[in-house]
C-alpha cells in the first residue's frame, strides 16, 4: 500500500524558507537572510500534520530564533521523526548572491541519524551510484580518483572534483591536481556539492574535503536514498574541538559509512534552490508571482521528484505571516 510521502510536505517548508531568504540575495545580510528563512521554515513545519524533533539544527536553545536541537515541530501526535534542517545552506552565498545556496530538510525515523556531538567539521568523500564501491577515505586521493574513474569508465583527467575553497584544502587541491583530475572550487555549500556528486549530469563526479559535520549528515540522507556512496571521518579544526570530541568518546580515526550516518531506509529529503546551482535553479519573480524549483527524495522508494511551483505572493501574504 502506498503511504504518505512526508517529503512533499517538507518541501513546502523549504519553499517557504527559500522564498523568504530570496529577498536577501546579494544584500550582504547573512543573519537577516538566515533569520527570515528560519522563521518561514518553523512556521510551515508547525502547520504540518506530523511530529518532528530537530536533531541537526542550528545550535542550542539559547541561540533562538534558530531552529535549535531538541525543538519539537508539527501539530501531529503520531510517529516522531528526527529532522536535520538547514534553512539556508550557504549563508554567505546568499548574502553575496553567489551560485549554490539552497534550503534543505531531511527527516528520518527517530534515532537513525548520526549524532556529531561537539564535532563541527568532518572529512567527506561522496560519489554517485556507479562508483559507490570505489571509495575509501583511508586510501590516498590518487588511489580514490583512479578507482572512481575506473568505475565511471572515464579517465582521471575527465573527473571533476567538488572541493570547498578553504586554506585547509591546499594540500588536497595539490594532490587532486597531481593526480590529473579537474576541480570545481566553491567557497561554500557542500550539501549541494554532495548532491551534485550523486545526481547525474551536474558536471561533478565526486566531492572531497572537509566541511560541516551537520551538513554531512543532511547530505548522507539524500546520498543513501539515491544509492550513492559516502564516507565521513571527524576532522576537528581546533584543539578545543578535538579535545571535546575525544572527551565525549568519539574515535577520530573511525570512518563512518552511509549506514552509520543514516541508519534507516525510510527517509525523506527536500531542498529548494535560493540562488542558481548545479541541479536547482534559484527563486525567480514574475508579475506578483515567485517561482521555485525543488527536489523531493524518498528513501523507501528511491523516487526523486523535481517540482516547479509558481507562488501567488499576494494570496500567500493574505493567509500567512511569512515574509514572501
Ligand atoms: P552556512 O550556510 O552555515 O554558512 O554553511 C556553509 C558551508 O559552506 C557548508 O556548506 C560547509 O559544510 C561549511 O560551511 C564549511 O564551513 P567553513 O566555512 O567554516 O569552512
Amino acid at each position: 500500500m502506498p503511504t504518505r510521502n512526508l517529503g512533499l510536505d517538507l518541501m513546502r517548508a523549504t519553499e517557504a524558507a527559500a522564498l523568504a531568504a530570496a529577498r536577501f540575495v546579494g544584500r550582504g545580510d547573512k543573519e537577516g537572510g538566515d533569520r527570515a528563512a528560519v522563521e518561514a521554515m518553523r512556521l510551515l513545519l508547525n502547520s504540518l500534520d506530523f511530529r518532528g524533533r530537530v536533531v541537526i539544527g542550528e545550535g542550542e536553545k539559547d541561540q533562538a530564533p534558530m531552529l535549535y536541537n531538541g525543538e519539537i515541530l508539527g501539530r501531529g501526535n503520531d510517529t516522531l521523526w528526527d529532522l536535520a534542517v538547514d534553512p539556508v545552506e550557504g549563508t554567505r552565498l546568499l548574502a553575496l548572491g553567489r551560485y549554490g545556496a539552497i534550503s534543505v530538510i531531511a527527516a528520518a525515523p527517530e534515532g537513525s541519524l548520526f549524532n556529531p556531538g561537539p564535532g563541527f567539521y568532518a572529512a567527506k568523500l561522496v560519489v554517485g551510484p556507479e562508483a559507490r564501491e570505489a571509495i575509501d577515505l583511508r586510501a590516498s586521493v590518487a588511489e580514490n580518483l583512479k578507482e572512481i574513474a575506473r568505475a565511471l569508465r572515464k579517465e582521471v583527467r575527465e573527473l571533476t572534483v567538488f572541493v570547498l575553497d578553504k586554506p585547509r584544502h591546499a594540500r588536497l587541491v595539490e594532490e587532486i591536481r597531481t593526480a590529473g583530475a579537474r576541480i570545481s572550487l566553491q567557497t561554500d555549500g557542500d550539501v549541494a556539492g554532495a548532491l551534485a556528486a550523486v545526481l547525474p549530469d551536474t558536471g561533478v563526479d565526486v566531492l572531497m574535503g572537509t566541511g560541516g559535520t551537520p551538513e554531512g549528515v543532511i547530505a548522507a540522507v539524500a546520498v543513501r536514498a539515491l544509492g550513492g556512496g559516502m564516507q565521513m571521518r571527524l576532522d576537528p579544526q581546533s584543539e578545543e574541538e578535538r579535545w571535546n570530541l575525544i572527551h565525549a568518546g568519539y574515535d577520530l580515526e573511525k570512518v563512518y559509512g552511509l549506514e552509520a550516518l543514516c541508519a534507516a531506509e525510510d527517509t525523506h529529503f527536500a531542498a529548494t534552490g535560493i540562488t542558481d546551482g548545479p541541479f536547482l535553479r534559484g527563486v525567480r519573480y514574475g508579475e506578483r508571482r515567485a517561482w521555485t524549483e525543488s527536489l523531493v527524495i524518498r528513501g523507501a522508494t528511491g523516487t526523486l521528484r523535481k517540482v516547479e511551483a509558481w507562488h501567488r505572493l499576494e494570496k500567500l501574504r493574505g493567509i500567512s505571516p511569512v515574509a514572501y
